[in-house]
């Protein structure tokens, strides 16, 4: 089988993450690497092949590339998907699909119109552990109330503490719960939404090791620390999720459903299923990222847009319901 060639564009925590699993393919060959700064894009070619450019265009110029994983900060989403699409190669692009709502409206109408092969990094689709979670809700009880939650500390990256950058944590973060929940059990409506935000500014260090010559050692943080969503789902059932950073350390980042007499818990590590008088415990064996980028590549080589995890289209729903949580949390309408 001819490795197809693959192109990253950035180079932080989560383009390695993706790398790590591309590097282990043999069907793969890594042929380009794009970063804000030339010297993040020349650190990653040597480490994983493949040769630094100073952008999207500059890669398409030099070389062919049969598929592409795009890994920027939020507010960074447009340039890059725009250079694929006119060149007809296929990527696969993180959550957010941007930190606006417009963007990703925009992109979503471009990808439609080429028919192109799309894929976003909502991972939690891929947990081998949700076969028997659609198989148990395909039958038996209807789910009465959803509740998630992400409650953690503050993550690392100086984007992701700024709202114009990141789009906040319901938009970046409890995206992936929001997927999910659509995921199971369909369409939602928001019924409330909240949020808690300090005053003035609060600056933080950024933690040891996320610091570099390129990147700030302390940031602002103007993102909510708490918020709150009430949800109804075409099904009936309510969706409670909260979300918070204030914490030292990841505390619950769950999803749940309750039907009568099951309580079914799902998280990145395990899902449990609880029926009050004895629990399951069923643990996720295959990385999740893997899974979703082993179906995007064969959707690729099959050019077969509807053979990945989830698709520009599927996401752009959850990127809306997130929009419309936070646009209802500032400003009570939405
Ligand atoms: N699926 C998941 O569970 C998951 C987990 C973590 C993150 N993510 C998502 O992955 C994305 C990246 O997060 P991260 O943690 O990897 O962030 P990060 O560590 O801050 O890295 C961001 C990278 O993007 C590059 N970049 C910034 N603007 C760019 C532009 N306009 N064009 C090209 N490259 C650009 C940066 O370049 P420099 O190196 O030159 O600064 C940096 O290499 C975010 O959307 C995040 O939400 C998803």
């Amino acid at each position: 089988m001819t490795p197809l060639r693959v192109a990253m564009v950035g180079a932080g925590g989560h383009a390695r993450r993706h790398l790590e699993v591309l590097a282990r393919r043999p069907d793969v060959t890594l042929v380009g690497h794009v970063a804000r700064a030339t010297e993040s894009a020349l650190r990653q070619a040597r480490r994983y092949g493949g040769r630094a450019f100073e952008d999207v265009n500059a890669l398409l110029q030099h070389e062919q590339v049969d598929a592409a994983w795009i890994c920027v900060p939020p507010a960074a989403h447009g340039p890059s998907e725009a250079a694929f699409v006119a060149a007809d190669v296929p990527f696969l692009v993180e959550k957010p699909l941007s930190a606006d709502a417009a963007t990703a409206e925009s992109i979503a109408a471009d990808v439609a119109a080429a028919g192109l092969v799309t894929a976003v990094g909502y991972h939690w689709r891929a947990l081998d552990t949700l076969a028997e979670v659609r198989e148990r809700l395909a039958t038996g009880p209807p789910v009465r109330l959803l509740t998630a939650a992400w409650h953690s500390s503050l993550p690392a990256p100086p984007w992701w503490r700024r709202e114009a950058t990141s789009g906040g944590q319901i938009v970046e973060q409890a995206t992936h719960l929001l997927d999910l929940a659509l995921h199971l059990l369909g369409d939602a409506e928001v019924l409330h939404a909240a949020e808690v935000r300090r005053a003035g500014e609060v600056r933080r260090e950024c933690p040891t090791g996320y610091d570099t010559p390129e990147r700030p050692t302390t940031s602002d943080v103007d993102v909510a620390e708490a918020s709150s969503a009430t949800l109804r789902f075409g099904t009936g059932a309510l969706g409670i999720i909260t979300a918070t950073w204030v914490l030292a350390a990841s505390d619950a980042v769950e999803l749940r459903l309750h039907r009568e007499g099951e309580r079914i818990t799902i998280t990145q590590d395990a899902l449990t299923l609880d029926s009050g008088r004895e629990a399951r415990v069923v643990r996720t064996q295959d990385d999740p990222v893997a899974t979703q980028d082993a179906a995007f590549l064969a959707a690729v080589r099959a050019g077969d847009p509807g053979a990945v995890t989830c698709s520009y289209a599927e996401a752009l729903r959850t990127h809306r319901l997130a929009q419309r949580v936070r646009e209802r949390a500032r400003t009570g309408v939405g």
